[in-house]
């Protein structure tokens, strides 16, 4: 059973609870499942002062791979997908945080105007693409048109399939050129989806961050797993394949967004220690990686 902007389920116990995010108080149940949920590997966040150690080291390197591109003129591009509330907009600001803001951002696009909507489709994504030098980070993409504006009825099923037709070949394009591209899938458990909107929900700093597409998402959890599968299905290409990312823990998501990129990069003074390996619990790439 399943009602609007309610989930419901059952405890331990056998009982049944409900999950209403008009009330404050968050059934045990979910804030206890929140971390394991969607088969999560670890049961235990990060330690706050090993992430902490660990960004800082991390956000040295992403200094010198900055240094690299402006030097070597490359455009870096990279986009966040996911659930809502998966974190990509808390990736991203890691990312940025300690690099020069004159040539790193982010573009986080709200919903397209009337001239867009005339344009081709992926026109108003490209505007906003990096020039030589300079690294663009997408919180949210392209891939709206496979996910919310499937799940949402913003677009036609025609446009969600044009669109999964012809993602490869954009993309394919744009590596062709030369553009250094990662993209990104973080997936969470559905205990963690509720348990972060209900944070959103009730806690003021972050209550702006909760949209009535968000509100529309408790209840469509199962056709954003049908969207999300056909995106790892379909768009997942040699020249640009989906690194996904086991996002529930957002201290490990953070860190192995920025260790995969740094891993998978050449720089001048490269510190391989410093880097480390991508945890392969946490992220990995290819349609296989997360069933
Ligand atoms: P956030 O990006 O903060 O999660 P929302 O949850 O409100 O923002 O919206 C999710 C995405 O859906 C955004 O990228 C937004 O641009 C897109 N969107 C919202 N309404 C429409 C619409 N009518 N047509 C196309 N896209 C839309
Ligand atoms: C996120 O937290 O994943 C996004 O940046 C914001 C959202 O999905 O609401």
């Amino acid at each position: 059973m399943s009602s609007k902007n309610g989930k419901s389920g059952k405890d331990k116990a056998g009982k049944p609870y409900a999950f209403d995010i008009g009330n404050p108080e968050l059934p045990e149940e979910i804030a206890e499942h929140a971390l394991t949920s969607g088969g999560y590997p670890y049961d235990e966040e990060l330690k706050k002062k090993v992430y902490s150690e660990q960004l800082a080291d991390l956000q040295l390197e992403l200094l010198k791979l900055q240094a690299h591109i402006e030097d070597k003129a490359i455009r870096f591009l990279a986009l966040f997908e996911g659930r809502d509330a998966s974190g990509k907009g808390s990736c991203i600001s890691r990312f940025l945080e300690r690099l020069n803001p004159r040539h790193a951002r982010s573009v986080a696009l709200s919903k397209p105007n009337e001239v867009e909507r005339g344009e081709w489709y992926f026109q108003r994504y490209v505007r906003h693409f990096p020039t030589a030098g300079d690294m663009v980070l997408f919180d949210r993409s392209w891939y709206n048109r496979a996910g919310v504006e499937r799940v949402m009825g913003f677009c036609t099923p025609a446009q969600t399939e044009a669109f999964l037709r012809d993602v490869p070949d954009f993309e394919a394009l744009l590596v062709r050129d030369g553009f250094a591209f990662f993209k990104f899938y973080l997936v969470i458990g559905r205990d963690m989806q509720l348990m972060r909107f209900h944070e959103r929900r009730h806690d003021p700093f972050k209550r702006w961050k909760i949209t009535d597409v968000d509100l529309a998402a408790i209840d469509k959890w199962s056709d954003y797993t049908r969207a999300q599968d056909d995106i790892f299905k379909r768009t997942s290409s040699k020249l640009a394949p989906w690194i996904i990312v086991r996002a529930n823990d957002q201290r490990r998501a953070r860190l192995e967004t920025i260790r995969w990129v740094l891993f998978h990069s050449d720089y001048a003074g490269k510190d391989a220690r410093a880097v480390g390996e991508p945890d392969a619990n946490i992220v990995g790439t290819g349609p296989t990686y997360f069933k």
